[in-house]
């Protein structure tokens, strides 16, 4: 386990050092004059928009951007508290509804846009939980038909502390704009030459609204996304965001731009079927985009190059750990997940050539052993079949050898799967501890 007490305050003199260090571009970083465009007199709860067309494409914005994801909760639409464990302590998302006390109802459309795209919020400095990293890249317009959806949404009362969990000193707000200095780019995207449209257009959805990399880059000890190995593969709590380059073992190598694209619009291809944090994005954001908008994306992440992650060797079928792989998935695994690997059409995945599946980091495999999970529910893939729980059936052992078994059979090869991770995966998520053998 790390030592995050250690991390935090070396991580903190490491801002402040760095901080001194890149004076211009840092000021370049904290610069909010692009939010100059919007209007900086009215306050959302007065603003009257009536611009009907306008409110369609900022829901489209907001869709897009998935912004119900993180500021969706129980209080009601976007009223906030959604909580995000980091090793930094737990932040929690703002109401973003236009009550004028406990929401952002006090925010003109300039505070707006230097909330989103600057994350620089009502109490400050935001963190990068909230993604205006991405954010920055929208452009005025997609901000402004977006300020005029959320003039729409209901007020709810609800008042949030979003950052009273944090642990000093990250729990004070300047220490972001060191951050900031750091890792935020604050340039909206330029075109490049020789590039289609279509091309453009994918580029701008999956690293503005998108977000993706937030998700699918690994990131640094001070959770800044590592730009060098951009959508190779990242985790988030207990899952792992698969790599998205053009690699042939573990990234989108083998799948076509049009499986990509009925991934993201249906919750599954013919290669793998979405889960977790992935069947969230989809059922809430990506399945309302339109199909040009899908092989945009598609379009673009086919055209990043390969991560050079390399095919190991895959673990020899007759070794005893495999024979008891083998034989616990077919007693246990095989009547929905097939034979030969080969998945049950939309509702199971195959492992059999799933290249997720193959990732040097197995967190996402693992977390379905010990707690199962669901697959995604979409209007044109309603199902959502549920995958069910083995962690009071096996123990850390056999669960580990069981995944080295699917992931080393049918062609497949991966690295194997430590006794210790599962176990310090089972006592993470809080799963149950196997029954004792008899
Ligand atoms: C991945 C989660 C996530 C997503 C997606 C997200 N937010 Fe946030 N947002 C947060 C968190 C967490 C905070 C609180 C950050 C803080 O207080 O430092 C926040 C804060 C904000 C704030 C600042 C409120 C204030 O009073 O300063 C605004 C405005 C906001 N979000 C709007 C949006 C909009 C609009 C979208 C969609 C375009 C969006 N957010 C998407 C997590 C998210
Ligand atoms: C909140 C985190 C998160 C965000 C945001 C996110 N993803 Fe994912 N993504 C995941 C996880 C986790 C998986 C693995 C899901 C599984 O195996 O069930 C995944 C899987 C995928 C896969 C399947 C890969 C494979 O080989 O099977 C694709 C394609 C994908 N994501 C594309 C995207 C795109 C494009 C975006 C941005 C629009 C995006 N993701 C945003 C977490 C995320
Ligand atoms: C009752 C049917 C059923 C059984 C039995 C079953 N699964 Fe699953 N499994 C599913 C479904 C449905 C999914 C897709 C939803 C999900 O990923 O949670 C799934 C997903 C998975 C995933 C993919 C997780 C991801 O998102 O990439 C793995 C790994 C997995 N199963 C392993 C196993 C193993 C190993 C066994 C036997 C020990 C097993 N399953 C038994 C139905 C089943």
């Amino acid at each position: 386990m790390m030592n995050w007490k250690r991390i935090a305050l070396g991580a903190s003199a490491a801002v402040l050092v760095a901080a001194v260090g890149v004076g211009i571009w840092g000021a370049h970083a904290l610069d909010t004059s692009r939010s100059d465009v919007a209007d900086d007199k009215v306050q959302l709860a007065d603003a009257k928009i009536t611009d009907q067309a306008a409110i369609r494409r900022g829901e489209y914005v907001m869709r897009a951007a998935d912004c119900a994801a993180c500021h969706n909760s129980t209080k009601g639409e976007f009223s906030g508290g959604y909580p995000f464990v980091t090793d930094f302590g737990t932040i929690l998302s703002s109401n973003i509804t236009p009550d004028r006390q406990s929401g952002i109802g006090a925010m003109t459309e300039r505070d707006f846009f230097n909330a989103v795209r600057h994350g620089q919020g009502s109490k400050g400095f935001l963190y990068p939980a909230m993604p205006y990293t991405a954010y920055a890249k929208l452009t005025d317009q997609d901000m402004h038909d977006l300020w005029a959806y959320m003039s729409t949404v209901q007020p709810v009362a609800n008042a949030v502390d979003e950052n009273g969990g944090m642990i000093f000193p990250f729990s004070v707000r300047l220490a972001m704009a060191g951050w900031d200095m750091l890792f935020y780019d604050n340039t909206p995207l330029a075109a490049t030459p020789g590039k289609s449209a279509q091309w453009e257009r994918g580029r701008y959805l999956v690293d503005g609204g998108g977000h993706c990399s937030a998700c699918h880059s690994p990131r640094n000890l001070l959770g800044a996304e590592t730009n060098s190995r951009y959508l190779q593969g990242g985790r988030i709590g207990y899952s792992y965001a698969p790599d998205l380059t053009g690699n042939m073992h573990v990234g989108l190598g083998r799948n076509s731009a049009a499986d990509i694209a009925e991934y993201l619009k249906t919750g599954g291809d013919r290669s793998a079927i979405a889960s977790g944090p992935m069947a969230e994005a989809i059922e809430n954001s990506l399945q309302y985009l339109t199909d040009d908008d899908l092989k945009a994306m598609a379009t673009y992440l086919k055209s990043l190059p390969s991560s050079d992650e390399t095919r190991p060797d895959p673990i020899k079928a007759d070794t005893p750990a495999m024979k008891r792989g083998a034989l616990r998935y077919e007693v246990n695994c095989a009547a929905c997940h097939g034979v030969r690997g080969e998945g049950m059409g939309n509702m199971t995945p195959p492992f059999a050539g799933n290249q997720a599946l193959q990732s040097a980091d197995a967190a996402t495999p693992i977390q379905a052993m010990l707690v199962g999970g669901r697959a995604a529910s979409t209007h044109t893939k309603p199902t959502g079949a549920g995958m069910p729980s083995f962690a009071w059936k096996m123990d850390d052992r056999q669960i580990a050898e069981t995944l080295d078994y699917i992931r080393n059979s049918w062609g497949n090869a991966a690295k194997p799967v430590s006794e210790s991770e599962v176990a310090s995966i089972r006592k993470g998520l809080g799963a149950r501890k196997n029954l004792p053998a008899n």
